[in-house]
Order: C-alpha cells, then sequence, then structure tokens
C-alpha cells in the first residue's frame, strides 16, 4: 500500500475510534454530550492525530497501540477550537464548514463542552490498555504540557495580548505561532514516538522535535495565508477573520506571496530533518505536504 494511502487509513481509524470514546448520552445533560460529538466529529483534517500514528508506524511497524493517544489528542485540539470560536474570542461563527459549537449549543455549554473534552482526553490515555503503564503517564505529562500554560493556552493569551499591540516583530510571532500551535504538533510526534520505541534514542527524539517544530510553523502560516486567500466554502471558518480582529499574522507582515514562500521554507526544513533520520520516504512525508497542500 502507498503510504499516501496509509495516511488515509488513519484518518479512517482515527473517526470510527473518536466514536467509540465519545459519549451518547447523559443522565445529568443530552446537550453537552451531543455538543461533545457535535465539536470534535464533525469533518476535522485529524492531522495532529494523523502525526501520532505516522510517528508510531514510522518507528514500529504498526499504528495500532497510538490510536487512543491520537484520538486523545484530537480531543484537546477540538477542545481549543471551540474555545477560540466563542464571542470572547475570536468570536467565529462557522467551523469546519458548519455553524460553530456555540452558535448550536450557545456560549455558555459550549464551554463547558470544551471544558469536558479536556477530562475525556486525559481518561482516554490513562486508561488505556495497549500500552503499558509507564508510558501512558509519559504520553499524559507531554500532552498536559503542550496543552497548558506553556503551551496552546499560553499561546492563546499571548495571541489576546499581542492583537492589542500594534507593532510586532517576525521573531515575536515565531514564538507565538509556536506555542498556539506548533506545541501541538511538537505533542503529536512525542506521543508517536513514546509509543513506538522499543529504546529511547536522543537523536531521534531531537529530529523529531524539530520536525514538529518546523511543521507546526508551517501550518499556522498557512492557516494566516487561506485566511486571507481563500474562500469560505474552501477553509470551513469565516474569512478576513485575523484582519478583522486586527492580528498579526505572517501575511500582514511579510505579504501573501512571501508568506506562502516562507510556509515552504519551513515545510522543507522539515523534510530535511525527515532526511536526516532516515524516514524521507516514510508516512511522515505525506503528513508533512497535508499540512501545507492548502496553498499553492
Ligand atoms: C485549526 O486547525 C487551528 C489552527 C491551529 C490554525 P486545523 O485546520 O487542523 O483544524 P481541523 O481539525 O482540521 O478542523
Ligand atoms: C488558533 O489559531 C489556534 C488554536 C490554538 C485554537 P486561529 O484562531 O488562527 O485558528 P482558526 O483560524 O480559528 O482555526
Ligand atoms: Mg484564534
Ligand atoms: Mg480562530
Ligand atoms: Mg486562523
Amino acid at each position: 500500500m502507498s503510504t499516501e494511502g496509509l495516511l488515509d487509513i488513519f484518518v479512517t481509524s482515527i473517526e470510527s475510534r473518536l466514536d467509540d470514546i465519545l459519549p451518547n448520552a447523559s443522565e445529568h445533560s443530552q446537550d453537552l454530550v451531543d455538543g461533545m460529538r457535535y465539536a470534535v466529529l464533525n469533518g476535522g483534517k485529524r492531522l495532529r492525530g494523523s502525526l501520532v500514528c505516522a510517528t508510531t508506524h514510522t518507528l514500529s511497524g504498526s499504528y495500532d497501540n497510538a490510536l487512543d493517544s491520537a484520538c486523545a489528542l484530537e480531543c484537546i485540539h477540538a477542545y481549543s477550537l471551540v474555545h477560540d470560536d466563542l464571542p470572547v474570542m475570536d468570536d467565529a461563527d462557522i467551523r469546519r464548514g458548519k455553524p460553530s459549537c456555540h452558535k448550536v449549543f450557545g456560549p455558555a455549554m459550549a464551554t463547558l463542552i470544551g471544558d469536558a473534552l479536556q477530562p475525556l482526553a486525559f481518561n482516554v490515555i490513562l486508561e488505556c490498555a495497549d500500552i503499558p503503564r509507564e508510558k501512558r503517564l509519559e504520553v499524559a505529562k507531554v500532552l498536559s504540557r503542550s496543552a497548558g500554560w506553556r503551551g496552546m493556552v499560553g499561546g492563546q493569551a499571548w495571541d489576546i495580548q499581542l492583537t492589542a499591540q500594534s507593532e510586532l516583530r517576525v521573531e515575536e510571532l515565531r514564538r507565538l505561532h509556536a506555542a498556539k500551535t506548533g506545541e501541538f504538533f511538537v505533542a503529536a510526534v512525542d506521543i508517536g514516538r513514546i509509543i513506538g520505541e522499543e529504546h529511547r534514542d536522543d537523536q531521534i527524539s531531537a529530529g523529531m522535535r524539530r520536525f514538529g517544530e518546523y511543521l507546526g510553523e508551517a501550518f499556522q502560516v498557512v492557516d494566516d495565508v487561506i485566511d486571507c486567500s481563500e474562500s469560505s466554502d474552501v477553509t470551513g471558518k469565516p474569512i478576513g477573520q485575523d484582519e478583522r480582529l486586527g492580528k498579526q499574522t505572517f501575511p500582514v507582515l511579510l505579504g501573501i506571496s512571501q508568506a506562502t514562500a516562507y510556509a515552504h521554507e519551513l515545510l522543507g526544513k522539515a523534510m530535511n530533518e525527515l532526511n536526516q533520520l532516515g524516514f524521507a520516504d516514510s508516512v511522515l512525508a505525506d503528513v508533512a505536504k497535508r499540512c501545507i497542500e492548502r496553498i499553492s
């Protein structure tokens, strides 16, 4: 099977496992569980989960043991999107081509829907019977760190503060992207490595982390480019929201064509890391290409 075919299988397997993991009924609030399903099972690209599976598969030849952790990361990512879209954050009405979670369930319930997805993710990891206990703890540690004040939430807070400032330098923007977006990409490869490796190899660990960093940054540059250059039909999100919110982005700082070139340069650097590790022909290269294929 081609590596691209394998990548499609990761996506289908993640979708199906997420369907199993998410609750169906609640004696407390049916809206809460309906909202959790709505927020997660509504057509995401599953790039971060695929990255977990691809890393484990590249290191061990199988990805089954990584599926639960891939789904946990997708749940945390989905929660971050629900909160990011709230009226008090980006105030975005569309997500994944459908009304965003707060448009369907209301802002208060959407906040709780996001909240509930976080412990669910950690519960899935801690109860995962496919991997040994010590690996579960390591995976939970990586995920909690990447999602918290040093990672995504820290980056989102910084995003709010920096948006209020008029001048922003490229280096600051890079660090902001690394926190709010890059940390999940790095966590994905770290988690995939923890599950897939038999013995720790510092060279693989460091190289894969650099790969995740370059890919995460490239991905956010692409997201910013398409926010100002594509239609809502293509992105499934409100278009021009960064400009509306006064966000400083790479297209704002460099212009669309230079920002696009920068994303390609970052992809090149990510691919170079794979080359150095001997993983250039692995499914990891397909995930990397998929992360930036939305721009030309
Ligand atoms: C959107 O990520 C959030 C950003 C970091 C820009 P994705 O574009 O990967 O979202 P889904 O999961 O495919 O909807
Ligand atoms: C937010 O970035 C990334 C998150 C941590 C959720 P954006 O605000 O640019 O993401 P989109 O464009 O709404 O998906
Ligand atoms: Mg945002
Ligand atoms: Mg947003
Ligand atoms: Mg965006």
